[in-house]
């Protein structure tokens, strides 16, 4: 049987072995200049979590098999997740599934021999960057609030200065009893984060709030207390995203291939670091990032009021959205019928919006815009720059494997007044974070 510590040292080799791999697999060379960032984000991008000491306390409720999930999304992400389960908690699931999923011993009983560390709640609460109570009982609330430690748990929490979250589960009465709130703001009052629950049928049979979120939304939680350096804290960055559509009739409505996934990364980057960030959107598939202010647009003309009503409050603008730049000239409001032979379709210039809002910049802002071309990438995207003012233009080419439209990549070429950048093909959330690193150096 292996050791814990054998299982620790087989980590770290595995993080060794990953690395060689992951810097083997990536197709482009890469600078001397774009390692750090390479190794901490990856060519995926989604290695923000890597090597960080995720602590996950699970309690008795129902919602407890749903951590499961989580603890293996954290795994994948190469974080060191340890799980603490209460005694009730192993009613609702087996300590072993954590064990399997994490390599981690599951630790529930504070008198438990077989332990890893020395005195193992106060090395696990030193170690954490991060403690999550998910599913958290009304028991457990009830017990941080007050400074009870009586379990392994408990003497974990109380014995960590990391910042922890708390995610109620509980039945909607026990929730919105009084004495479970006023538990919930004494936690608030020491800075711990409680994770509003969601609302639904719940497994006793109740519909209301109390429902603890998905693990993707515990995931989110978690990444953005720990996933990045806060450097954008205190800017407020507003980015656009996705195909505006310029209707013609009720039925019908020009627009073009952009689904909005750079725009939506570049708001999920810049709010993971600290940025206030709105996202002027037009329609997309997508799921906005948490913490995102979405202002939600449909044509050229929302979507330059909606910017321009923020603009002056903006520290950083970043129109990733493809606006039209026609629109049919007349909106007809009843269905076009066909008739016999061709039609003529007459169309209106909308407003360039990046060209109105460059012009009456001020010094202390900063906009970057981006350029799709099929041809003279370079030349043209900069032509873009100067003539709508921007500092900054991210260009790509169409043409180019792994760029454009509905990709998880992008290659873009980033050009400011007096100098130019070209970045390898790397996931949307990569060229996020590096369109945001310019700008930070930049601005
Ligand atoms: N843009 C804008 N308002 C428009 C059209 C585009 O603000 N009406 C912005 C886009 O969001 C992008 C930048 O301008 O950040 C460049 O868009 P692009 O369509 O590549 O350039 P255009 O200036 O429209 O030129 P062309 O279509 O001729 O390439």
């Amino acid at each position: 049987m292996l050791s814990e510590k054998v299982t620790v040292q087989n980590r770290s080799e595995r993080n060794r072995v990953d690395r060689e791999n992951m810097i083997q697999e990536c197709k482009n060379p890469i600078v001397e200049d774009d390692f750090h960032g390479f190794l901490h984000r990856n060519c995926e991008g989604t290695e923000q979590l890597r090597d960080k000491t995720i602590l996950l306390g699970v309690t008795g409720s129902i919602a407890a098999y749903k951590i499961a999930t989580l603890a293996s999304m954290l795994v994948k992400q190469h974080a060191d997740v340890h799980v603490i389960m209460t005694k009730n908690a192993t009613n609702f699931i087996n300590p072993i599934t954590f064990e399997t999923l994490t390599g981690n011993k599951c630790l529930v009983d504070t008198f438990d021999r077989n332990f890893e560390f020395q005195v193992e709640h106060v090395s696990l609460a030193k170690k954490a960057d991060i403690a999550l109570v998910a599913p958290a009982s009304a028991n457990i609330i009830g017990k941080m609030a007050h400074g009870i430690a009586d379990d392994m748990l408990t003497t974990t929490l109380l014995a960590c200065k990391a910042p922890i979250l708390v995610s109620p589960a509980m039945n909607t009465n026990m929730y919105e009893n009084l004495i479970v709130q006023d538990n919930i703001r004494i936690l608030q009052k020491y800075g711990m984060k409680v994770i509003t629950p969601a609302s639904g049928y719940l497994a006793c049979g109740d519909t209301g709030a109390g429902k603890m979120p998905e693990p993707e939304t515990l995931f989110a939680y978690i990444e953005a207390e720990i996933a990045c350096e806060k450097d954008l804290a205190g800017k407020k960055v507003l980015v656009t995203a996705g195909a505006t559509q310029e209707a013609l009739d009720p039925v019908r409505y020009l627009t073009n291939h952009s689904t909005g996934k750079m725009g939506y990364a570049l708001a999920k980057a810049a709010v993971l670091r600290g940025a206030e960030v709105t996202l002027v959107s037009a329609p997309t598939n997508l799921e906005p990032p948490l913490s995102v202010e979405v202002v939600p647009v449909v044509s050229a003309q929302d979507m330059f009021e909606a910017v321009e009503n923020r603009f002056d409050g903006t520290d950083i603008l970043i129109m990733a959205a493809a606006v039209a730049d026609y629109r049919p000239k007349e909106f007809v409001d009843h269905k076009i019928k066909k008739k016999e032979g061709d039609n003529v379709l007459e169309l209106a210039r909308t407003t360039d919006i990046l060209g109105t809002l460059g012009a009456r910049k001020r010094a202390d802002q900063f906009i970057c815009g981006f350029s799709m071309e099929t041809e003279q990438l370079v030349e043209n995207s900069r032509a873009k720059l100067e003539k709508k003012h921007l500092d900054m233009i991210a260009a790509n080419n169409l043409r180019t494997e792994g760029a454009g439209f509905g990709t998880e990549t992008n290659v873009v070429t980033l050009i400011r007044p007096d100098d130019m950048v070209e970045l390898p093909i790397m996931s949307k959330l990569e060229v996020a974070h590096r369109i945001l690193d310019h700008i930070l150096r930049n601005k």
